[in-house]
């Protein structure tokens, strides 16, 4: 994956954790923190806080709402979550203030990654509906001014797709080069790509270049320095290296004018394949000058043509993302994010992993290294675009993992707090708890996913309100505990974390100082302390937030220059504050949180 030391290299499937050392990073937050807490002459902080170039305006205080087509509800009983569905479900999503979904991969497919193995990119796979479905559920969308990004899969097809198969074949054609092939099915590729090539399929004498799973065979980017001795790598102008460019361009209009309003881009940074990066960590190239082209080719066909369209990037290096190519990047995996909800064995994705997350009860964790990683990225692409940090997904284990409503309360406060652009995963808003490990393997998710995504729960109806199907036909089973959360309980309970939820997201859209671009400053961050305090501010507007995941109280001192004359609990409950000269002390009792608006 990265270059960058304290990266995640994500291998195969597996997060394997690079050594890092600590930096002193409450040096630099503090220079930070100095610089930006001068306010002018009317009280304004100063710093960047400009919105990122040609990124639509109405992201920059939206909300993102991800579903999961197989599970979000089944509108005709076959067990399996459809687009109708989807449709069905419109004003509840609407009800949650959201301005945005993004959904899963619904294109016809294998299954071998749950959809992410595209077998035919142009038309909705049978079990989701028809593209008259797809049309009708982004026109049903903007009727009730939610826009929706589909899964652009640029980086690699299904095994199935036509294309492959052809390019399978002894026979030379149009495909041949649209994969990467060897040339020589008993020659091994250069010790730098072992792992990464696939031999013994088709009739074709060479082996294939996988992205992820086996079935999913890498499309032909091309090689930033292709190797002279290796005459099957082509450089990434190479005519059918171009060809096969062009075509994914058309994938990506053709869902488009059918009335998407832009796309999540799946393993955005490995598409060329990069010199000095080995083996399976092609996978997450980060910095190649040719990926960065093609994308910097989609955004300035956005920028012509659909200016009103947001794209953002799996990648996890917003440095790169951010390079005149998306308008944001999901920073999540690095080992920062783990710090912050997954640092367990039992939580993270690969299960080898020690340590203890940030937003947890035991209060052991530590925000300072995330911290240094993010503040990284955050200041040197500020003005570019938007670093996301994702409130769960279909690739983690649930953020409800041992986690209860109020602790789940303290991670949204802080993820709608933060700057960028706020994602929440599905069934998040309701607290859907993680499935153990011993939920079925389905269609490639493996642990902990598979327990990530379980069928919403909607209501104590047959299998919680999300199909009539047999339960032994659903996609997932259900959640079976007693006490599941359902969306039809939480909305009649007023302190329910659905409603909890809902009020964080009118606060994120409603207070300047909590635009994706506004400032963000932290002002108490140590390493292994709670709690951790940071404020931001858009012009005069400022917003301060307090949070205390652990259980135990927790205290703080420090540098705080901003004027006011009162400060407004906006969220959370108020701790014991007191200030003086340039300094605020605070005392929060555990599992807390503040959220507060300076007035001045
Ligand atoms: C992305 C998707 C993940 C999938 C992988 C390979 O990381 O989010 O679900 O398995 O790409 O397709
Ligand atoms: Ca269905």
């Amino acid at each position: 994956m990265s270059a960058d030391d304290g990266f995640t290299a994500i291998v195969g499937g597996f997060i394997m954790r690079k050594s890092h050392t600590f930096l002193p990073l409450l040096a630099r937050l503090a220079a930070a923190a100095t610089l930006l807490l001068c306010v002018n002459a009317n009280g304004a902080t100063r710093g960047i806080a400009e919105p990122p170039a040609s990124c639509p305006s109405w992201v920059h205080s939206a909300v993102f709402y991800q579903i999961y087509p197989q599970t979000f509800y089944d509108s005709n009983g076959d067990g399996i979550g459809d687009l109708e569905g989807i449709i069905q479900k419109l004003d509840y999503v609407k009800s949650l203030g959201v301005d945005a979904l993004w959904i899963n991969p619904f294109f016809d497919s294998p299954f071998c990654d749950a959809g992410y193995d595209i077998s035919d990119y142009l038309r909705v796979a049978p079990r989701y509906g028809t593209n008259d479905d797809a049309r009708r559920l982004f026109r049903e969308a903007h009727k009730r001014g939610l826009h929706v990004l589909f899964d652009f899969v640029a980086s690699y097809t299904s095994m199935e797709h036509p294309w492959f198969k052809a390019s399978a074949q002894q026979e030379k054609g149009k495909y041949s080069n649209w994969y990467i092939w060897t040339d020589n099915i008993w020659l091994n590729p250069p010790k730098k790509f072992e792992g990464a090539f696939i031999k013994g399929h088709g009739t074709r004498n060479g082996q294939y270049m996988q992205n992820f799973y086996y079935c999913q065979p890498a499309l032909n980017y091309g090689f930033a320095a292709p190797d002279p001795e290796q005459k099957w790598e082509l450089p990434i102008d190479h005519p059918d290296v171009v060809a096969m460019k062009e075509e994914m361009k058309r994938v990506f209009r053709f869902w488009m004018d059918m009335g998407a309003d832009g796309f999540r881009a799946d393993m955005a940074g490995a598409l060329v394949k990069a010199s000095g990066v080995e083996g399976t960590q092609q996978f997450f190239t980060t910095q190649e000058e040719g990926t960065k082209q093609f994308w910097r080719e989609i955004r300035d066909i956005i920028n012509k043509d659909y200016p009103d369209a947001f794209i953002v990037s799996e990648w996890s290096y917003p440095l790169s993302a951010l390079d005149g190519c998306f308008h944001a990047d999901f920073f999540h995996w690095f080992d920062g994010y783990n710090d912050l909800f997954q640092k367990e064995s039992w939580r993270i994705l690969n299960g080898y992993s020690e340590g203890h997350s940030y937003f947890d009860v035991e209060g052991k964790g530590d925000i300072a290294f995330f911290l240094e990683k993010y503040m990284d990225q955050y200041e040197r692409t500020k003005g570019k675009g938007y670093v996301c940090i994702p409130l769960g997904n279909h690739d983690n284990a649930r953020l409800g993992n041992r986690r209860s409503d109020d602790d789940l309360e303290i991670i949204y406060a802080f993820g709608l707090t933060m700057p960028g652009v706020p994602f929440i995963y599905y069934g998040n808003e309701i607290g859907m708890r993680q499935m153990p490990e011993s939920w079925p393997q389905v269609e490639g998710a493996y642990r902990p996913r598979n327990g990530a995504r379980t069928p919403m729960q909607w209501s104590k109806r047959t299998n919680l309100g999300f199909s009539v199907a047999p339960p032994d036909k659903l996609y997932l089973p259900v959640d079976p505990a007693p006490d599941a959360p359902t969306v039809e309980a939480q909305e009649g309970d007023p302190r329910s974390l659905l409603h909890r939820t809902r009020a964080l997201i009118r606060l994120r859209q409603s207070e300047p100082a909590l635009a994706a671009y506004a400032e963000f400053v932290p002002l108490y961050a140590q390493k292994n302390t709670y709690p951790l305090v940071y404020y931001r501010a858009k012009g005069s507007d400022v917003v301060l937030v307090v949070l205390n995941p652990a259980q135990n109280a927790a205290s703080a001192e420090f540098d705080f220059q901003v004027p006011y004359a009162r400060l407004k609990l906006l969220a959370g409950k108020a701790p014991a504050i007191s200030r003086e000269a340039g300094k605020m002390a605070l005392k929060i009792t555990g599992r807390s949180y503040a959220i507060y608006r300076l007035e001045r």
